[in-house]
């Protein structure tokens, strides 16, 4: 081999080491960030989580992981209520008390949703007063009126 080859070769032996050096260190660095955490922010993650978070933060009556109302019975609506779905399901729904009733008991028919015992009156009654029908501001337009004529 002459100098010429062997310098080609020794440069392409140089490349590749530093390929498999930079990759390792890539990798390892992601995987001592995905351990500690760190990146668990950028991941998606499911409504389980939920359940689980220490985080139970509140800001403005608010319930931050949950975006759920702050108020007497939140615990057992997070504990009961997001383990299938969103708790958004919730938050963008409002009904009366009879509303709220039907519709867990159509999960608890259709959807396999559990008995809630004694807890059910504690959560309807939460949801009853934070997810009610929204009042109307003003009176409905009056709508498909015959008017008639004053003589
Ligand atoms: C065992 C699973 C399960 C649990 C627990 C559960 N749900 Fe549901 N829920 C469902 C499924 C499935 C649907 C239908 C989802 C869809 O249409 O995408 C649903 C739909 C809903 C809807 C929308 C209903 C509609 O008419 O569109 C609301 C509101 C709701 N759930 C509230 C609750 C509340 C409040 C609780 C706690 C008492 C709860 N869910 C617990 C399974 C569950």
């Amino acid at each position: 081999m002459d100098d010429k080859k062997l310098n080609k070769v020794l440069s392409q032996i140089t490349f590749l080491v530093r390929t498999i050096v930079v990759t390792l260190t890539l990798l390892v660095t992601l995987t001592i960030l995905l351990a500690s955490g760190a990146l668990d922010t950028l991941l998606p993650r499911n409504d389980l989580d939920v359940k689980e978070s220490k985080t139970q933060e509140i800001v403005d009556g608010i319930h931050i992981e949950t975006g759920l109302i702050d108020s007497p019975g939140l615990q057992l609506v997070i504990q009961n209520c997001t383990n299938c779905h969103s708790s958004k399901l919730i938050s963008q729904n409002r009904m009366n008390l009879a509303g709220w009733s039907s519709t867990i008991k159509w999960m608890q028919e259709t959807q396999n949703l559990w008995d809630l015992g004694d807890n059910e009156a504690v959560i309807l009654e939460y949801l009853a007063s934070n997810y009610a029908p929204k009042k109307k501001g003003r009176r409905a337009n009056l709508e498909n009126i015959e008017w008639y004529e004053l003589e």
